[in-house]
């Protein structure tokens, strides 16, 4: 392993039942998604050619992206130190594990997988703005660790990268990794009524614990990835880091007589205790 903890992705080590694995995945996900997915997703699929079967060999995935953003993607072993990650992303380089999940971890998995990795958020970066917007994180996280504000500003990226709502004409769209990966997730974040969904609001955001177990209890929804990236670029979240110190979290569930509220969540999935 490099001192940037990259290892290389050995795509050709890949057996006929992993890159099988993949296409399942795929193919369960692009049937559900053109209706629910943010377009500029799709769009992502297309241009970097990920409609073609197999696994991605992320030499060529890079070859793309970078002629389109100027990211690539690398391969790594597992979860890295939060420094190296923000490195990476800085300077615009995707970090992706590896390894897929087995047939048993079809709908639920603990660590991402590269299903996960490279499905759920290579797209949007071919998208010049998220593009910007996932650099401009990484030298904000790189800014945070000095400031001893990483947990705040890992809330940002959960609620935005990972599990992001966006408003589109028709309706809400997802454009979160986390959601777009989960076949479950996928249709419970749009259509559940358990779940609020709220609009978009920096401070608010990195004052929200979130869930790492179950489907989510908030979603919040952006106007654009346009105004996501301007807000985060033109706040200097140090204040606001102050302000947080002495401030409590929001109740995972709550919603706040200040919230913009698209849906006023029943809660009944986190009450019923299943998940
Ligand atoms: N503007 C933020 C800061 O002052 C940096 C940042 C940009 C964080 C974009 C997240 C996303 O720390
Ligand atoms: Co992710």
């Amino acid at each position: 392993m490099a001192g940037d903890w990259t290892i290389p992705q050995q795509w050709e080590r890949y057996s006929a039942a992993e890159h099988a694995m993949w296409d399942k995945l795929f193919a369960r996900q692009a049937a559900m998604l053109p209706e629910r997915v943010v377009p500029e997703f799709m769009s992502g699929l297309d241009m970097l050619r990920m409609t073609r079967p197999g696994i991605p060999d992320f030499d060529e995935l890079s070859e793309r992206l970078t002629k389109a953003t100027g990211w690539q993607v690398v391969a790594v072993p597992g979860l890295v130190p939060d420094r190296t990650f923000f490195e990476h992303l800085a300077n615009r380089r995707f970090v992706a594990g590896r390894f897929i999940r087995t047939p048993e971890q079809m709908d639920y998995l603990q660590e991402p997988d590269i299903f996960h990795d490279v499905f759920g958020h290579v797209p949007l970066l071919a998208h010049p703005v998220f593009a910007d917007y996932m650099q401009a994180y990484g030298e904000g996280g790189l800014r945070a660790d000095g400031l001893g504000a990483i947990e705040r500003l890992s809330r940002l990226y959960w609620y935005t990268v990972e599990f992001g709502l966006i408003r589109n004409e028709g309706g809400l769209r997802l454009y979160g990794a986390g959601i777009v990966s989960s076949h479950a997730e996928s249709v419970f974040a749009l259509d559940a009524p358990s779940p609020n969904r709220l609009g978009f609001d920096l401070k608010r955001v990195m004052r929200t614990p979130y869930r790492i177990d179950d489907y989510q209890q908030s979603y919040f929804v952006v106007e654009s990835f346009e105004d996501l990236l301007r807000q985060t670029i033109e706040t200097d979240f140090a204040p606001l880091y102050a302000e947080m110190a002495a401030e409590a979290d929001i109740p995972i569930e709550a919603v706040l007589d200040t919230d913009l509220v698209f849906t006023r969540g029943t809660q009944a999935h986190a009450r019923s205790g299943e998940s």
